[in-house]
């Protein structure tokens, strides 16, 4: 197998530890260990004082199963299987697909979920946004089906543009699926980090072909605890996801299935916090964006953690990249690390200290208006 280099993983590789800031980031502050353990009942406690560091089940902890499962409505534990996102995403698409199958994917978007059908051999269209509104129509996904099309792979809330879908419109991709007997694959990462409209359920409760990824990363801000789970109706689809699975990390880590459980049993307390900051972020991007408006413009996100500044400036915005992270030690993420045309980057919202970042941010603008 033969893969290409996951671009946007390099630049945080390269950066992500040796630059001052970070003004682009999708995932939320971690949260620390104290926080985490200070929220647990005695039950939660007991099971994290008293476990033991052997290998773990290989599906996931059931305890841990049983709690997710109930975020998924009509589903149960055997409908789970947990590993990293990124392993999960991979034995997903190796259990599901084969060279030569058609696939629709959202673009842009987190580089993996094209690559890896990519790397099958199987033929990808990409489904694009309107360029101003970043919103995903509804009938240029129907013109994209083709009849071999299995698979539609979707993300809402959308890394990077933090677009969101109403239920109808759900619903109509359901439709679009399910007519063409397509999987849907709905990369759910930001789950419940939606501003102002509802939340909608995960498409594995929705749709008899649909899987739902989720984690504890961006909605929990528990990046580092590197767990993730997969659910759909199709319990002998768990069961294949399993098999490949053996050949990664064959099961996750202990004690990350432990901060995982107290973290999904305790979840208004993190998403709303995480929720709190971005919006507080939001309204401080808003005003900077005003005062910045010869230069800078912005579709306000719906959902996430993330979304798109437009550039109105004379270099590209990979080059105003290096000039931020060599000036002021600012990074950000371009355009181009998401195949969008035009000079974009990506602001990320999770962090507590935007405000600050964005004081630093504005002298660096002020000296482009002089150039
Ligand atoms: C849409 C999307 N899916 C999956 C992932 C991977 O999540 P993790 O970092 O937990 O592996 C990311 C991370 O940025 C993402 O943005």
């Amino acid at each position: 197998m033969k893969i290409a280099e996951f671009k946007l993983e390099r630049l945080f590789a390269k950066y992500e530890f040796s630059t001052k800031y970070l003004l682009s980031s999708s995932d939320c502050d971690g949260f620390s260990m104290k926080e985490v353990l200070d929220i647990a009942t005695e039950d939660e406690l007991k099971l994290w004082e008293n476990l033991k560091l052997g290998y773990t089940e290989s599906q996931g902890h059931p305890l841990l199963l049983e709690a997710i499962s109930q975020n998924y409505p009509g589903l149960t534990t055997e409908n789970i299987i947990i590993a990293s996102p990124g392993e999960l995403n991979f034995s997903v698409m190796n259990s599901i697909m084969n060279a030569g199958d058609h696939v629709i994917a959202v673009s842009p978007a987190y580089q993996s979920l094209h690559e890896v059908v990519r790397s099958i051999g199987c033929e990808l269209s990409l489904w694009h946004p309107d360029q101003e509104s970043w919103e995903f129509k509804i009938e240029e996904l129907q013109w994209l089906i083709k009849s071999n099309t299995k698979l539609i792979i979707i993300n809402f809330p959308h890394n990077p543009t933090g677009t969101y879908l109403k239920e109808s419109e759900f619903q109509k991709i359901v439709e679009i699926a399910r007519a063409n007997n397509c999987y849907i694959y709905s990369d759910e990462m930001y789950h419940k980090l939606v501003h102002d409209m509802p939340i909608v359920k995960p498409i594995a409760s929705m749709y008899e072909k649909g899987i739902s990824l989720w984690g504890t990363s961006k909605s929990f801000g528990m990046s580092g605890v590197r767990i993730g789970w997969i659910a759909c109706q199709d319990k002998e689809l768990i069961g294949k996801i399993g098999l490949f699975k053996d050949y990664l990390s064959i099961c996750s880590s202990a004690p990350s299935e432990i901060l995982t459980l107290i973290a999904l049993n305790h979840q208004e307390y993190f998403i709303q916090h995480n929720l709190d900051k971005i919006r507080s972020n939001l309204k401080a991007l808003e005003a900077f964006v005003e005062k910045h408006d010869q230069i800078l413009s912005y579709t306000p996100p719906k959902a996430g953690t993330t979304c798109l500044l437009k550039l109105n400036i004379d270099i590209s915005s990979e080059e105003f990249m290096e000039k931020l992270i060599a000036e002021h030690g600012i990074m950000t993420v371009p355009a181009e690390y998401f195949d969008i045309e035009g000079k974009y980057i990506r602001i990320g919202l999770g962090r507590k200290n935007i405000p600050e970042v964005l004081e630093i941010f504005d002298v660096f603008l002020e000296s482009f208006y002089k150039s």
